[in-house]
């Protein structure tokens, strides 16, 4: 159930994201974007789809936020892979957006994509509201508190004296992965206008489960599978759990995270059953 949802879900969302970026026209720039945003996994748009039908938000609301979640990932992602940062080649199986343009256009493409988001999320097709309130959610996920800050304190700890400890850590991915995460999985909850505290619990769990397993495919994943450069975390000094706890701790503490994402999930009974299988799937991948 959860594989062809998820995978039905990642093509709507890209579908549809590709062709809101195909109407800036034909520029080098828009190229790039373009290219960032196919060949994903799509799990943020897929929980933000998974977490509007738990609260009966039609699929035409649910895909704006979803292709906006998409996009600052990509953007994300971009950014990360630029020399300055992780220095990578490879992203889903093809060239990054630096190498296959130059890291100008890397840096605008995902300054646009991060635009594009918030244009997104302003669609007139969401009530004012509940648009004015998922923006205001993203710009604390996606900015100086939740993403960039988790990326700036990973770039730190590449230099840093002495090695993190476990909540140094933990405050490092729930900010550079689970704060994205967090804000897919509790969109469904905001369109509706409820109370979003159980699945913000789900996701904070399920967002370091689901880096912990990308630091681990860092050390014993298959390059042809993952589409990306591995081997890596350790001589650039990252902290990551696996470098703290060691590959059997951080797969113990993954799954204790797996378990926690699942209980979050009680209040909503058997319809949060593919929502569970997600939190499963996020240590049992290979990709
Ligand atoms: C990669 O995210 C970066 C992390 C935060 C771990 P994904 O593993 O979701 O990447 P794609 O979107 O499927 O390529
Ligand atoms: C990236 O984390 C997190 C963000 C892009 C915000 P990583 O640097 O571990 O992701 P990969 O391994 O390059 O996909
Ligand atoms: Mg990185
Ligand atoms: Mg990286
Ligand atoms: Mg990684």
């Amino acid at each position: 159930m959860f594989a062809a949802r998820l995978k039905a879900d990642a093509a709507r969302v890209e579908t549809r994201l590709r062709a809101e970026i195909a109407r800036y026209g034909d520029l080098p720039v828009v190229a790039a974007m373009d290219h960032a945003c196919q060949g994903g996994k799509g799990l943020r748009g897929f929980l933000v789809m998974e977490s509007a039908r738990l609260h009966d938000i039609p699929e035409d609301q649910a895909i704006l936020p979803a292709c906006a979640i998409e996009a600052v990932h990509a953007y994300s992602l971009i950014h990360d892979d630029l020399p300055a940062m992780d220095d990578d080649d490879l992203r889903r199986g093809r060239p990054t957006v630096h190498v296959k343009w130059d890291e100008a256009t890397a840096i605008l493409a995902g300054d646009a994509l991060q635009t594009l988001a918030f244009g997104l999320l302003a669609d007139p097709a969401l009530p004012p509201a509940r648009a004015v309130a998922l923006s205001h959610d993203m710009a604390q996920a996606a900015g100086a508190g939740g993403m960039v800050l988790g990326q700036a304190l990973d770039i730190a700890a590449e230099t840093a004296a002495a090695p993190l400890d476990l909540d140094q850590i933990t405050a490092l991915q729930a900010g550079k992965t689970g704060a994205l995460i967090g804000w897919a999985a509790c969109a469904g909850a905001v369109l509706a206008g409820t109370d979003a505290t159980p699945l913000r619990s789900y996701a904070a769990a399920l967002g370091l489960a689901f880096q912990i397993a990308d630091d681990i495919l860092d050390v014993e994943g298959c390059a042809d599978k993952t589409g990306k450069r591995l081997r890596k975390d350790a001589d650039a000094g990252k902290a990551t759990f696996v470098s703290l706890l060691g590959l059997d701790g951080a797969r113990a503490r993954a799954a204790e995270l797996v378990t926690q994402a699942e209980a979050a999930l009680d209040p909503y009974g058997d319809r949060a059953q593919v929502l569970k299988e997600a939190a499963r799937f996020a240590i049992a991948r290979d990709r």
